[in-house]
């Protein structure tokens, strides 16, 4: 087995929801080091937060092993509890609570006495830009702010390793693009494990990105390793179904995704010259040269490794 002092190390993690009986975790195996922003990306229901949770020890898996920085996360859940924080999908500041007060009893909590936490909850809520409104009541704050009490909360804390699960889900594009410069300003220092279902966040903050799909993780490298995957470098996404029987491709690939809508990968000149086709046909589309939106969407329906029924996001 590898464990490794300065890594995440997953081996064969499995997770069958005894209930249901639903594998939500399929033999996941990898190694990525334990510095950076770490996403995982995958549509509703691939296992994100199931991996999430087990990494977090919040969740035994089934069979299979996970370390982080040596520590099992089985075996040894204490010692890893004081290194990591968790923000939970969904999770919320108490409505009834200010953020200084949020902030400071999650440190009493994690065991810091009364005045380092006061000072430790001041400084992190000044860093992510609380000044008047630190002691208004949570329930006050804009949707951007409340997230961002709860990333002050770990971030207060001497957590050297933070998992946040969908933290910019239902966030307006502002308050998403002001949370990526605080994960920015922070990932420095920490590890951050992210999931999302954002492909252009993880674009813009991922040092590696593990896709999941059906529970199977699918692929897992940087983006430049993950754009290796995708011969062509130009995309064009049809808006309407179902795509009109004119388009014959010289080069590229079509890839029909679950929803049911063509995407054509293919070189410049070829995507231009469908483009123009589309234009007099009256379609619908978009062309673009490719990013992670296409690389995921020729992954996940062309792979033909997980043929699923889940809706397309
Ligand atoms: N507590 C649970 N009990 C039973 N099934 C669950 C539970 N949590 C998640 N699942 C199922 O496990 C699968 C993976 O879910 P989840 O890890 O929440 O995925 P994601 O976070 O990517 O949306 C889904 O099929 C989901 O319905
Ligand atoms: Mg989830």
């Amino acid at each position: 087995m590898i464990t490794d002092s300065q890594s995440m190390v997953c081996n064969g993690l499995t997770k069958i929801y005894s209930k249901s009986q639903t594998k939500a975790l399929d033999s996941i195996s990898f190694s990525v080091p334990s510095r950076g922003v770490f996403v995982l990306i995958g549509r509703n229901g691939s296992g994100k937060t199931t991996l999430v949770r087990i990494l977090a020890t919040e969740l035994e898996p089934t069979s299979g092993t996970a370390t982080l920085d040596g520590i099992d996360v089985v075996k040894e859940p204490d010692r890893l509890r004081e290194k990591i924080a968790i923000v939970p999908q969904e999770a919320r500041p108490i409505p009834w609570m200010t953020p200084a007060q949020t902030v400071q009893s999650y440190l009493l909590w994690r065991g810091f006495g009364y005045a380092e936490a006061k000072q430790r909850a001041h400084e992190s809520l000044e860093r992510l830009g609380f000044s008047g409104n630190s002691n208004t009541l949570n329930r006050m704050l804009s949707g951007g702010m409340k997230r961002k009490v709860l990333v002050a909360m770990i971030l207060s804390s001497e957590a050297e390793i933070i998992f946040l699960d969908e933290p910019t889900t239902g966030l307006d594009p502002i308050s998403r693009k002001e949370f990526w410069e605080v994960l920015k300003e922070i990932r420095g220092d920490r590890f951050v494990v992210l999931t999302t279902h954002y492909l252009e966040e993880a674009e813009q903050l991922a040092d590696k990105i593990g896709i999941l799909d059906n529970g199977k993780l699918i692929r897992i490298g940087t983006l430049d390793e993950l754009r290796q995957s995708v011969k062509y470098n130009y995309s064009v996404k049809l808006l309407s179904k179902p795509a009109p029987a004119f388009i014959r491709l010289r080069e590229g690939e079509m890839v029909t995704g679950r929803d049911g809508y063509l995407r054509i990968l293919t070189t410049e000149e070829e995507a231009f010259s469908i483009s123009r086709d589309l234009s007099r046909g009256g379609f619908k589309f978009t062309i673009n040269p490719v990013v992670l939106d296409d690389i995921f969407f020729y992954l996940v329906n062309h792979g033909g490794k997980a043929g699923g029924d889940t809706e397309e996001e």
